[in-house]
């Protein structure tokens, strides 16, 4: 991929804008991440300003490699080293305990911090130039489709960033999977498409769904991810009934080719497998909601395991927000 290496002054100019306290979006394998320096709190209020997201979320930290784990997170217990070993770099968060000095605008005000170690070539370049802990949501307004491209950062952000660093279409495509090492049991915070089965064996006890107890996640919120246009789910054999029966202009994010005859204002046909489906979705999602279709249909994914971070993303995408 042509823009995967950074050009080493575009990472010099990233690493003085958030020395002085400046927002940079950098692209990860995951989603791209809205950047900031995360030991400086003026700094990371200014993400939750240019995203319009609620203070008392937590930003997940990104680091160069595990051995900084320590900086941020304190009581690590094994499993964490274990977990940390077999999948970074790569799409897993891990929650721990926060060491004291984290800003609350870091954790949201919990005694845990949330910690990931990105593969992409370009945020590896820009944590080891800039050596110190990055916090960085997804660079998207609050609530919005996460940006898998560039562009897709300057269209959620405008100038409300500073400096957005090219990396091309992230790999995953969707955000990481996050587990939850902080309490008695291991939790699974948020699927992502990191193989839970692996992470299971190496824990060796199966992953608690969280509880009403476990620290709040943006991601967890019924509605995230979610296109403008209205947009539901439908079983492949509902499909083109629903499509008929909408007194509305439709498009459609299927897994087959679009029938003859059948009205819809667009229609993406997505990837067989798991893996190109989430690396595909979002920019897929997006386009749709531009197509000037009054209802988004997305027809509903495979119930195997390798789809449940795909379905639960749709499932939000799907979900209206409360309020406008
Ligand atoms: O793939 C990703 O995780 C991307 C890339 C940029 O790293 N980031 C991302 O960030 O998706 P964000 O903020 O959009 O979602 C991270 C989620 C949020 O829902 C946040 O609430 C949760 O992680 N989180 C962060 N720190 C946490 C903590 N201490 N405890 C519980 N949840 C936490
Ligand atoms: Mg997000």
């Amino acid at each position: 991929m042509s823009a995967a290496t950074a050009d080493p002054r575009d990472i010099a100019a990233a690493v003085a804008a958030l020395r002085a306290g400046r927002l940079v979006a950098f692209p990860s394998e995951t989603v791209y991440g809205l950047g900031a320096d995360a030991s400086n709190p003026d700094a990371v209020r200014r993400i939750f300003e240019a995203k319009g997201r609620p203070a008392d979320h937590p930003v997940i930290v990104h680091v160069a490699s595990a051995k900084q784990l320590g900086d941020w997170a304190r009581d690590i217990p094994p499993s964490a080293f274990a977990l940390a070993e077999a999948f970074w770099p790569g799409p897993l968060t891990l929650v721990l305990r926060r060491r004291p000095h984290v800003s609350d605008l870091v954790t949201g005000g919990q005694d845990t911090v949330g910690i990931r170690v990105p593969s992409h070539p370009v945020a590896q370049a820009l944590l080891q130039a800039f050596g110190g802990g990055i916090a960085g949501p997804s660079a998207n307004r609050f609530g919005r489709i996460s940006p898998t491209t560039a562009d897709h950062v300057r269209d959620e952000l405008g100038d409300r960033v500073d400096i957005v660093l090219e990396g091309g279409k992230s790999d995953v495509g969707i955000e990481s999977t996050i587990i939850d090492l902080s309490g008695p049991e291991p939790a699974l915070l948020r699927p992502g498409m990191l193989d839970i089965a692996r992470a299971e064996a190496l824990l060796g006890v199966p992953l608690r769904s969280p509880g009403i107890a476990s620290p709040r996640v943006s991601g967890m919120l019924a509605s995230h991810y979610a296109p403008r246009t209205p947009t539901r789910l439908v079983t492949p054999d509902a499909l083109v009934a629903a499509i008929r029966a909408a007194n509305a202009r439709v498009a459609v994010l299927a897994r087959r080719p679009r029938p003859a005859g059948l009205a819809a204002v667009d229609w993406i046909d997505a990837p067989a497998s798991a893996a190109a489906y989430a690396h595909d979705l979002y920019a897929c999602l997006r386009t749709l909601d531009r197509a000037g279709a009054d209802l988004i249909l997305v027809e509903s994914v495979p119930a195997s395991s390798d789809w449940t971070a795909i379905r639960d993303r749709l499932g939000r995408a799907a979900t209206r927000p409360e309020t406008p």
